[in-house]
């Protein structure tokens, strides 16, 4: 029988990676994107779509356990109105249109963010994805939707201090374990690699805590052409990191 030597060789690419457990994402550069083809930003937003797809599908085939993608950030509101219900409605029908696909793939799915400002229907569809996947034990897909990490760890502060004010926590026995256990991400193991799209270098307000001691890594292309290679080159940057946690490595 006769091997395919493209076959072997991607197996052995595979096989040398470190897989991250959890993956953060800041989708970046769907408006340049559909700038540099001629489109309009609604384009771009749809394709960019098509990459969370093609990248759950990465993430599944790799053995990533989380994938936390920032689809609207607490800062997007300052976008044209128009532009702000399209990405509502894209969230709405992503949820809707992959439920099926989603189910079979075993993914389950959080929304993290501030669902009291959304509105109710919206709110519906996000709490009738997250019921009908809670019981999937496959990948865990998070979506950061009107999300910022400073307001979630101002909640958090808020939620302790009402407990701490109730006489439920001992001020003194607050620690980092007492924060981490009052944000979104309460169960979740914190991002161990953070990929941010289209070459800008900033953390944007996501995973502000979560991120303490993430690798970071930027790529020049935009989101909408994320796919294997992109994602595989982000794998060996971070497999060649030196993760030491502060302490002095091996
Ligand atoms: C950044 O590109 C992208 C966003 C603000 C939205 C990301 C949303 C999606 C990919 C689609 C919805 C997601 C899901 C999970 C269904 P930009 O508009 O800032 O691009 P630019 O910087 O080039 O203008």
């Amino acid at each position: 029988m006769s091997v395919n030597p493209a076959i072997v060789s991607a197996a052995n690419e595979k096989s040398s990676l470190k897989i991250p457990g959890h993956i953060g994402i800041i989708m970046d550069g769907n408006g340049r994107w559909a700038k540099a083809r001629g489109l309009g930003r609604a384009e771009g937003h749809r394709a960019g779509v098509e990459a969370v797809r093609r990248t759950v599908e990465l993430c599944i085939s790799y053995g990533v356990e989380c994938l936390t993608l920032f689809a609207f950030s607490s800062e997007n509101w300052r976008r044209p109105p128009d532009e702000v219900n399209f990405l509502f409605g894209l969230l709405r029908r992503f949820v809707a249109s992959d439920l099926a696909r989603l189910m079979r793939q075993n993914v389950q799915v959080r929304i993290i963010g501030d669902r009291a400002s959304l509105d109710p229907g919206l709110r519906a569809v996000i709490e009738d994805v997250e019921a009908k996947t809670a019981g999937n034990t496959g990948l865990n897909l998070i979506i950061a939707f009107n999300y910022g990490a400073k307001s979630e760890i101002v909640a958090a502060v808020k939620a302790i201090a009402a407990k701490a004010a109730a006489g439920e926590i001992d001020p003194a026995a607050i620690d980092q374990n007492t924060l981490a256990t009052h944000l979104s991400t309460v169960g979740l193991p914190d991002p161990d690699l953070i990929v941010r799209t289209s070459g800008e270098m900033r953390l944007s307000n996501f995973l502000l805590w979560q991120s303490a001691y993430a690798e970071l890594v930027f790529v020049e292309e935009n989101w909408p052409d994320f796919d294997e290679s992109v994602f595989v080159r982000a794998l060996r940057a971070f497999t060649e990191r030196d993760r030491r946690f502060g302490g002095i490595g091996t």
